[in-house]
This record gives C-alpha cells, sequence and structure tokens, in this order.
C-alpha cells in the first residue's frame, strides 16, 4: 500500500483525504476490509434507534440517468464505474447490535484513519418533531459511546411533518433543531448529510443557517429520482418506492457543482466548516479535482463497491505527485 499524502478532518491527521460514504460499510468486517484497502475515512452505513429491515428486493438497479427519469439498463460496462438506483428503505440492525460493532470498527482500523457513524431519527406515526429530534440525539450519543470519532446525521431522509414531499434538509428550522439538540448533547465533531438543492440559493441559505451548528457538510447524498424499467413500469415493487437515490457516476455533474458552490460560499467568508464531497466520485482524477477545489474529504461509495483499488491509485498518483 503505498503510503498517502496526508490530510486533516478536525483533530483528526489522516493517511489521505479518501474515504467511504454511509451505506457500503454495513458493519465492522466491512470497515475492516475498506481499512486495509487504503480508504481513511470510513463512515459506518446509517443506523437507527430500532431494528428496520430493508425493503425487498431488488433493491438496487444500474440505471442510465435520463431526462425525465432514471431507466433501468443491463448495458453496464466492465472496469466503468455504473449508475445505481438505491431503493433500499434506510435499514438499521438493531442498536444492541450495531453499539457492540461500532466498537468492534474502532479497534480495527489502522493510524491515520477515522471513524464516522451515520445516524437517522425514526419517525413514529402519532409522535411530533420533538420526539424525533430526541431520536437523533439519542442514537447520536449511542453512536459516540460506542467509539465514533465523529457523528453524521443522516438529514436527506424524508420530512414526515409536510405534506409536499420533502426532505429533512430542505426544512431549515427542523434540520436545525435537530443539529442543535446533537450539538448539546454530543461532544464529538458532528457532521450533516445534505441531497441535492433545487437552487444555488436555497443551497446558500440552508449552509448559512446550519453552519454555526454543525462541524460539517456531507454533500451530495444523491439525486432522489423517479427510476423505470425499460418497459416504462415502475423499477421498484411497492408503494412509496417510485423514486429512489440516484447515485454513481453520472450524478458527478450536478453532485460537484454543489459541491464548488458551497466551497465558493465557504470562501466567500461567511462560515469555516468542512465539506466532504460525495456523488459520482467514480476516478481518481475526480476525488483529486474535489480535493483540489478545497473538499476536506472525497467521499465514494458506488466506486468503493465496483473499483475496490481506487484507493491504492489514488494513493500511487498523489504519491508520484509529491515525488
Ligand atoms: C448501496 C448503497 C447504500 C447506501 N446507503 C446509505 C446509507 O445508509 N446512508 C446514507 O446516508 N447514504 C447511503 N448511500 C448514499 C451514499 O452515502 C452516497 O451519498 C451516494 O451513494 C453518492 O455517492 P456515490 O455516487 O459515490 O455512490 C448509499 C449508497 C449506496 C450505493
Amino acid at each position: 500500500m503505498p503510503s498517502g499524502p496526508g490530510g486533516r478532518l478536525f483533530d483528526h491527521a489522516l493517511n489521505s483525504p479518501l474515504g467511504i460514504a454511509a451505506g457500503p460499510l454495513l458493519n465492522a468486517k466491512w470497515v475492516e476490509a475498506y481499512a486495509r484497502l487504503g480508504y481513511d475515512i470510513l463512515t459506518y452505513a446509517t443506523v437507527r434507534s430500532a431494528y428496520r429491515p430493508a425493503w425487498s428486493l431488488p433493491n438496487i438497479r444500474c440505471v442510465e440517468n435520463q431526462e425525465q427519469a432514471a431507466i433501468v439498463t443491463r448495458r453496464v460496462r466492465p472496469g466503468v464505474c455504473p449508475t445505481l438506483a438505491v431503493s433500499l428503505g434506510e435499514p438499521s440492525t438493531e442498536p444492541d447490535i450495531w453499539r457492540k460493532d461500532v466498537r468492534r470498527a474502532k479497534e480495527r482500523i489502522g493510524r491515520g484513519q477515522m471513524l464516522i457513524v451515520s445516524v437517522a431519527g425514526t419517525p413514529e406515526p402519532e409522535h411530533d418533531a420533538e420526539a424525533l429530534i430526541a431520536d437523533y440525539a439519542r442514537c447520536a450519543a449511542w453512536a459516540v459511546e460506542s467509539g465514533a470519532d465523529a457523528v453524521e446525521l443522516h438529514l436527506a431522509v424524508p420530512d414526515p411533518f409536510v405534506e409536499q414531499p420533502q426532505m429533512i434538509y430542505e426544512n431549515i428550522p427542523l434540520a436545525a433543531q435537530i443539529l442543535y439538540r446533537v450539538r448539546t448533547t454530543v461532544a464529538l465533531p458532528v457532521l450533516v448529510k445534505l441531497g441535492a438543492f433545487r437552487s444555488p440559493r436555497a443551497l446558500h441559505e440552508t449552509a448559512t443557517k446550519l453552519a454555526p451548528w454543525t462541524n460539517g457538510f456531507v454533500l451530495v447524498h444523491g439525486l432522489h429520482r423517479r427510476v423505470l424499467d425499460e418497459r416504462g413500469n415502475p423499477a421498484f415493487e411497492g408503494s412509496g418506492r417510485e423514486s429512489a437515490n440516484v447515485v454513481g457516476a453520472d450524478i458527478f455533474v450536478v453532485a460537484s457543482r454543489q459541491v464548488e458552490e458551497i466551497l465558493a460560499w465557504r470562501r466567500a467568508g461567511a462560515w469555516d466548516r468542512a465539506v466532504l464531497a460525495a456523488g459520482g466520485i467514480s476516478t481518481v482524477e475526480r476525488a483529486q479535482y474535489l480535493v483540489r477545489e478545497g473538499a476536506d474529504a472525497a467521499l465514494v461509495a458506488t466506486a468503493a463497491l465496483f473499483d475496490p483499488l481506487l484507493a491504492v491509485r489514488f494513493r500511487q498518483v498523489r504519491a508520484t505527485a509529491v515525488a
């Protein structure tokens, strides 16, 4: 393994600024494997305060991101990072299981590496916003007790309190309340995971309002899109699954633009928080580009699954550049 080019996130000296976004690392075994492959920021897949099963199979499909919708495709070229529609339903193991497993994961990562645990609150029917906010804080506290170096609040999940469909990060007062509660509950860095914004203005407003309460932003979660099969039928079976999170190579154009925008606002001096870039980072060049633009880290999910040796090449190129 080539030694990394170095990096820093919060108080952690890192071997490199390349990591894995929430999702692929389902338990300590996955965390250990990808740590050994040279990824230095390891995000434990989103966990909750109660067990939740995944939606029925198929729940991940290769797609082409077309104008009106994402369309299922069988044309996946070997060696090329694909685009995926992910419809998992944000599952979680039971807290008793993940709390012990996060501890194991922390023991298995190496020097110059850090473990982020992604958490989501679970809305219950009849419960109000206060219950959801408390649930985010409970999960964050458990993640910290279990040994996480930082907590990521998954806010690119449906907002249960509005009729018009939107995600929690698009409801700025609710997002700010969740962050405020978590920040006053745990002493470690807290990150927020954000999805794509409808306009630069919405991105600016959200970043400005949330910045006082967060240590960093992770974006872009993916593109929430309708997913159809080749015949025009919904690609995933069951209600509530007409749209899914589209991720992977095709979303880089949109995702990287949003990362560039948030970096520009940071440079403008309004606030100074970490920016962890995600979304369509499918090659070493894309990761390097965003780090050069000022991102504190580049996180991959789809590429980690289809091209696990990406981190080795990222380290090689950086090592050559430094030499
Ligand atoms: C199989 C899979 C599972 C995922 N699960 C989660 C998750 O549990 N929590 C989360 O915040 N994001 C999840 N994501 C989204 C990723 O964290 C990331 O934001 C997205 O995939 C964009 O990065 P990419 O284009 O490199 O895949 C998942 C993605 C994939 C591919």
